[in-house]
């Protein structure tokens, strides 16, 4: 049996938070092993779809990176590179775009969103819709369809996504004969989408989220902040509807969630729930985040464990975008 080759990309916006490392980027690094190939990169060509501050991008490229480094992810077995060091995407990305329906496109949800958003606030349809946002799933076929990848984990979010790239590809495979791998979408349900200080998803939209590397104090601050319900120290709790909890069982063994169940039960005061939670965190992020400082202020380290990725990358992507090319009739006279 062939491997599984799974890929996945992380937009290089914002710093990553707590939800973001226990519903992706923790998966992901445990994915890796030697049953499957794993491809994971920084998707900064995507990143500019959402944020034109070059300072802004540059700095969550390097606190990505480090992130994903600082955690331990075994880049000998993992490709692991930043989309823009691998021009044949981009390329590719073109390609693409000459075999895909526009139709398609303007059913691409975030798409979707801005339209509708203007439409109720009484303004032009594509009022600030860039072309960007309007084709992003195309370069996102692009990510996924260079590498022909067959597995890629993805949030409920991107799943349209994925099918438009297996739909992209299934149609250039029509037209210009075998080429692409259709990739199929991985959303794993065993894997939580956290609640943040304020019980809804944690997501930066929401500004309820636990940064993943804040210093201790901090940590333990923000942690504080989680709402909480108005009972007593003594009076008993309920575990489903409690963020605190949540996070305990995202971060806890088995015998430690039977644990905090039975304190619930008994009425753990939730300034001590609290504390425990915090020392559990903790204790899983204290070393990593001083390899993480330790990136930080070595940022050509970073830069070259990346350019190694790239390399590795484009031993795939160059030959496969020669092929691409011989498909559709661009080659040497
Ligand atoms: N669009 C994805 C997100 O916002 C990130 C991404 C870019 C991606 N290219 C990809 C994910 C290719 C999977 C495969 O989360």
């Amino acid at each position: 049996m062939t491997k599984a080759r799974i890929l996945t990309g992380i937009t290089t916006t914002g710093t990553p938070h707590l939800g973001n490392y226990v519903g992706a980027i923790r998966p992901a690094i445990r994915s890796v092993s030697d049953d499957a190939e794993t491809y994971f990169f920084l998707a900064d060509l995507h990143a500019l779809i959402k944020c034109q501050d070059p300072e802004k991008i540059h700095q969550s490229t390097k606190e990505i990176a480090a992130t994903w480094l600082a955690l331990g992810l075994d880049c000998d077995k993992a490709v692991f590179y930043r989309q823009s060091d691998v021009p044949e995407i981009s390329e590719l990305n073109w390609v693409l775009s000459c075999m895909t329906a526009k139709g398609l496109m303007n059913r691409a949800h975030a798409y979707k969103a801005a339209v509708d958003q203007n439409t109720a606030d009484g303004l032009d349809a594509d009022a600030a819709v860039t072309m960007g946002l309007f084709s992003y799933p195309v370069l996102m076929a692009a990510d996924i369809l260079m590498f022909n990848a067959s597995d890629v984990p993805v949030g409920r979010d991107q799943i349209q996504h994925v099918e438009m790239a297996r739909d992209i590809a299934a149609r250039f495979n029509h037209h210009f004969g075998e080429t692409f791998t259709l990739p199929k979408a991985r959303v794993d349900d065993n894997v939580a989408v956290l609640q943040g200080l304020d019980g809804r998803k944690m997501s930066k939209s929401y500004n309820n989220t636990i940064p993943l590397f804040l210093p201790e104090k901090k940590l333990r601050k923000h942690i504080n902040k989680i709402k909480t319900n108005l009972l007593e120290p003594g009076q008993a709790k309920d575990t489903n509807d409690s963020t605190v909890f949540q996070l305990w069982q995202a971060f806890a063994n088995e015998a430690q969630i039977a644990d905090m169940r039975q304190a619930f039960a008994d009425g753990i005061a939730w300034g001590e729930a609290k504390k425990q939670l915090a020392d559990l965190i903790n204790t899983e992020l204290a070393e990593p985040r001083e390899r993480y400082e330790e990136l930080l202020a070595d940022t050509a380290k970073i830069e070259s464990v990346l350019k190694q990725g790239a390399e590795k990358a484009r031993d795939l992507s160059a030959p496969l975008l020669a092929n691409v090319k011989k498909a559709i009739g661009i080659r040497c006279l």
